[in-house]
């Protein structure tokens, strides 16, 4: 889809379609909308006025021009109410509108910038936000039919009368492109089935990143990280055929040791939870168990694409979680890189068992701050369903600045407690460190258990067990993969840049 931001009224545009906007309990609409409303003779204040158009959010209402103006179609998108009215409205709002458009059959949409105007906010954040909307909301995954989608938006136009404005909008449509594109990838790698998506095809994955945007790539094989000492990593992989990966990918922007991020991402490309078997219903689910992983990658290739100047090394162990003659047994002790020994209860606890290595190298790897990102426990969706991501960690400013980039994305997060009491749970008879602590607390007590494996660097880790997928579609977000949280990530790096500047 070509996206671009014209000098023009939004009167003369010449395409498919184009879009405007009503707030909710607004009786006469003003702006773009009330020219619209002339040059129709007054069709969208009638609807008002029949009750067929309130303003309600993700509300739509369809205008035939019959030759009153260049295009054939006028499109109402509500915006809900002025006072509430936020940038996560004009992402829902633009995916309301393209995705009705593309099945009304237009191909160039033309659409006044949601929020720009009487809406208050920050001209280039709404322009990113309405970017980011249509991108997310217009996703399919339909690689895998026979009969796809045929209709298909090819151009959106931002229209302005402002020549104030349209620097801020260019930036905006840039930026939002950018970051809501790399969430579209992560959403393929996740929706992508397991016999797909193994290890080594992840690894292929993040080398055809790295390539064009010149990123230092390894892919390091079974000896390799066995030589590095991460046997935990080494005793989930056991059960499969196909050999692990631990995949490294580095972006170099600023100079060194300014800011060095490390992104750790859980990478399990089908989790049946091995020896620990998983009840059948609903394990096809488990495809999905390398988002964290896919979200890492995205982020990567987002921060690279936006040049941000700092460094940031992707690290992702990749491996299947299966259950065969060569796989880990309930009561087996396994050493991880940092010398710490684990008795493995669960099998299917095999999250924090990678993530413990991966953490390790991370640290090896010289990142000052980590954050790791991983479909962990299914005792988070329990606590937080499927609408916010917990967060732990060992730093309360590297936290908050999490939540903060999370908000502005859209991507909501919540703060979680890490008392030291929750360490009782996971103390072994055995060993130094067992994999589950029991039924109560369990997102935290496996966010405790990776605490071991960052010792005293600076960290966070996010719990997307619920965020990760969809149940049913939503505005910006089809049903399946959310993308989550790679805008987040990109979020992050710009705002801990930003202070790393500024201090
Ligand atoms: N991948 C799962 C967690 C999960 C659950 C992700 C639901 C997405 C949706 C993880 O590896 C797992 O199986 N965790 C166990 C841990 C338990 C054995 C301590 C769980 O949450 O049941
Ligand atoms: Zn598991
Ligand atoms: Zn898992």
């Amino acid at each position: 889809m070509e996206i671009r931001v014209e000098l023009k009224d939004i009167l003369s545009y010449e395409g498919g379609a184009v879009v405007v906007n009503l707030f909710e309990e607004v009786e006469k609409p003003g702006g773009a909308t009330g020219a619209m409303d002339k040059a129709l003779d007054g069709a969208i204040q009638k609807a008002i006025a029949r009750g067929e158009l309130k303003g309600k959010l993700g509300e739509r209402l369809l205008v035939h021009t019959f030759g009153k103006l260049p295009t054939p179609m006028v499109l109402v998108v509500g915006l809900g109410k002025q006072e509430q009215f936020t940038l996560d409205y004009v992402r829902s709002a633009s995916a309301e509108a393209l995705k009705h458009l593309r099945k009304a059959g237009a191909k160039q949409v033309g659409t006044i910038v949601h929020g720009a105007g009487i809406g208050g906010l920050d001209p280039e954040q709404c322009a990113q936000a309405l970017v980011e909307g249509t991108i997310l909301g217009l996703y399919t995954f339909d690689k895998y039919k026979k009969e796809k989608e045929e209709k298909e938006i090819q151009e959106l136009v931002l229209l302005e009368r402002d020549p104030g404005k349209l620097g801020a909008f260019t930036e905006g449509v840039a930026r939002g492109r950018i970051l809501a594109e790399a969430a579209n990838f992560a959403r393929d790698l996740v929706n992508e089935p397991a016999n797909r998506m193994t290890p080594a095809d992840m690894a292929e994955v993040a080398r055809k990143v790295a390539e064009p945007l010149g990123l230092a790539y390894q892919a390091l094989g079974p000896d390799e990280i066995k030589a590095l000492g991460m046997g935990a990593f080494l005793g989930v992989a056991q059960g499969s055929q196909q050999p692990p990966r631990l995949i490294v990918l580095g972006y170099r922007g600023g100079e060194e040791n300014r800011l060095h991020l490390g992104f750790v991402g859980k990478g399990i490309t089908f989790d049946s939870g091995g020896i620990s078997i998983k009840p059948a219903e609903g394990m096809e689910a488990m495809k999905g168990d390398m988002a964290g992983g896919a979200a890492v990658i995205a982020a990567v290739k987002a921060i690279a694409e936006l040049r941000l100047p700092i460094s940031v090394t992707a690290i992702v162990p990749a491996t299947e979680n299966l259950p065969s003659g060569t796989a880990q047994r309930p009561g087996d002790i396994v050493q991880a890189m940092n010398g710490k020994t684990i008795e493995v209860i669960n099998t299917d606890a095999e999250g924090r068992l990678i993530l413990a290595d991966a953490l390790c190298y991370a640290r090896k790897q010289g990142a000052s701050k980590i954050v790791d990102v991983a479909t962990l426990t299914g005792a988070c969706v329990v606590a937080l369903g499927s609408i916010r991501t917990g967060a732990f960690g060992n730093d309360q400013h590297l936290l908050d600045q999490v939540i903060k980039a999370g908000e502005e994305a859209g991507e909501k997060i919540w703060p979680m407690p890490m008392d030291e009491e929750y360490d009782e749970q996971i103390k072994s008879d055995v060993a130094d460190l067992k994999n589950v602590g029991g039924r109560k607390g369990g997102a935290i007590t496996a966010a405790k258990f990776l605490a071991h494996f960052v010792e005293d660097a600076s960290w966070v880790h996010l719990d997307i067990a619920g965020t990760s997928q969809a149940d049913a579609e939503k505005s910006y977000q089809p049903k399946g993969a959310t993308g989550v949280p790679v805008r987040t990530l990109v979020n992050l790096a710009t705002l801990l840049w930003r202070e790393a500047r500024a201090s």
